[in-house]
């Protein structure tokens, strides 16, 4: 630790130590009482498994309704997110049914009746491109509002945020409006969320926390009581910016290497190679680590992260170059697909506003029921502003509309009059044996896009033109 930085967080320390004593006879006994603010997609699941584990808690949101929702068991219909995260139904009923869990929009009561609160509020990128930390810090005025009533807690950061935002802003923002001070009257910690949708439960149940606090016994209590709750390894690590650095690194990681095979695959095409093909042969040996080109990156981390970082690098005057360009290669992406779309429409001699293209998938990834900030949309886009006419299917979303547009029930509508199919997300049904046999069937059918690379192309029927990503143009004879 640098020497400032042992001032900021251990002096006052000694001033009014944190009774680590009592904390952990809370933790070994499960008598904390625990409230999660935000329980969406990452909040809930957290909140479901800390209450699982035992603890009494108490889930806060704004929305009423769908707070009722959560109250009966998920409600009906079930919450968007619900069904496709295996074990979260039964959770929730078995938690709410033994009394552990209860959602609320009580901020006052529950914040005050807990022991840890732990943020979990979305924290977006701006149209600018920079954080948009407007709900973390409603919360967290909404929480030091309370003054006196959040004496002696521990605040848990679970949202992504960047390595300075608890420093630069966080706790000044909290001491300010609580006339607290940090160490002495309160703790704050950073746990950053690591969990992927589609595989939350799985998730939170096998992979190391991160715990950086704002000072060793505090982070010694948020490693325990995780530690009680999730039964895996936790990594206590010197603050809450090495926590989130961590959290970020793993993530523009992917990015980066995103990015490189998006820009290589392109290349593959030009070059007449299957980029596929290269990836098969070069993941044979032990330190490659294959990434695979898409349609561009999606989802509330992939795209977002890369500024987190990028905004704290203006901080100290430093820019990585990298990460950024890393960005913009992926954000070019789907303008790559509608390349490819056209480069089939030569070949088939068909002109894009004469031609029905029926879009498969509108998630950002297969298997989950979330369009956040998927690459489909700016495909959309490209397309209608060429004149085509798109309809649009996805299993997650059958019969639904999702961001204002009609999504039909089923695939059956593609047999007869639609000459490209464009697979956006590789979900496990347009593999199945039983979509395979249908293709078939589609005798109009005269091009394949397929932006996963799901399909090898002996699979698919003969007569028609098939065109991966990083996969040169090829008729299926
Ligand atoms: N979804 C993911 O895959 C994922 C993965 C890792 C980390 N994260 C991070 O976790 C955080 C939460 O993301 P999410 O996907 O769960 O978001 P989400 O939109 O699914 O859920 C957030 C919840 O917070 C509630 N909320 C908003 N403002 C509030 C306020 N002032 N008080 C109380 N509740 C409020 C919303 O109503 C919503 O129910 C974000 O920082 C995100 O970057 C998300």
């Amino acid at each position: 630790m640098k020497e400032e930085e042992i001032s900021y967080y251990e002096k006052k320390v000694s001033e009014n130590p944190i009774n680590l004593d009592d904390w952990k006879a809370g933790v070994h006994n499960k008598t904390l009482k625990i409230a999660i603010i935000g329980i969406g997609r990452i909040g809930l699941p957290t909140s479901l498994m800390i209450a699982k584990a035992g603890y009494i808690t108490f889930g806060i949101d704004i929305k009423q309704d769908y707070v009722e929702k959560i109250n009966q068991g998920g409600g009906d219909p079930p919450i968007k997110f619900i069904l496709d995260e295996p074990n979260l139904p039964e959770i929730l009923k078995e938690v709410i049914s033994n009394g552990k869990f209860s959602a609320s929009t009580d901020f006052v009561k529950y914040i005050s009746l807990a022991n840890i609160i732990i943020i979990c509020v979305p924290t977006p990128i701006t149209s600018q491109k920079v954080p948009d930390y407007s709900k973390i810090n409603e919360v967290i005025k909404n929480i030091g509002s309370l003054k006196e009533l959040i004496k002696d807690k521990i605040v848990i950061i679970e949202s992504t945020v960047s390595p300075l935002y608890v420093k630069n802003i966080g706790i000044p923002l909290l001491e300010k409006i609580s006339g607290l001070e940090i160490n002495k009257d309160f703790w704050i910690a950073s746990c950053p969320e690591r969990a992927d949708p589609g595989n939350i439960i799985k998730n939170l149940k096998s992979i190391p926390r991160i715990v950086g606090a704002c000072n060793e016994n505090a982070s010694k209590i948020v490693a325990s009581f995780y530690k009680t709750v999730f039964d895996v390894n936790i990594i206590q690590v010197s603050n809450p910016r090495t926590a989130n650095s961590v959290k970020l690194i793993e993530n523009i990681f992917r990015v980066v290497n995103i990015a490189f095979s998006n820009e290589i695959a392109q290349l593959s095409r030009l070059l007449d190679i299957d980029y596929m093909e290269v990836l098969k042969g070069a993941k044979s040996k032990y330190n490659f680590l294959p990434h695979y080109p898409g349609p561009g990156v999606g989802g509330p981390c992939l795209p977002a992260n890369p500024y987190f970082l990028i905004t704290d690098g203006y901080l100290v005057s430093f820019t990585p170059n990298l990460v950024r360009l890393a960005t913009e290669i992926n954000q070019r992406q789907p303008a790559h697909i509608t390349e490819l779309i056209f480069e089939g429409l030569n070949k088939i001699k068909l002109p894009i506003s004469e031609t029905p293209i029926a879009v498969l998938g509108i998630s950002y990834k297969p298997d989950v029921k979330d369009t956040q900030m998927s690459s489909v949309f700016p495909i959309l886009n490209d397309l209608r502003q060429y004149g085509a006419s798109i309809t649009l299917y996805d299993p997650y979303f059958a019969n639904e509309e999702e961001q204002g547009l009609k999504i039909e029930l089923n695939y059956k509508f593609i047999k007869n009059n639609y000459p490209i199919i464009l697979v956006h997300t590789g979900h496990n049904e347009f593999r199945s044996q039983e979509f395979m046999d249908f293709l078939k069937e589609c005798k109009n059918l005269k091009m394949i896009i397929d932006c996963q690379n799901i399909y090898e192309k002996e699979d698919l029927p003969k007569g028609i033109y098939y065109i991966g990503v990083g996969r040169p143009l090829k008729y299926l004879e």
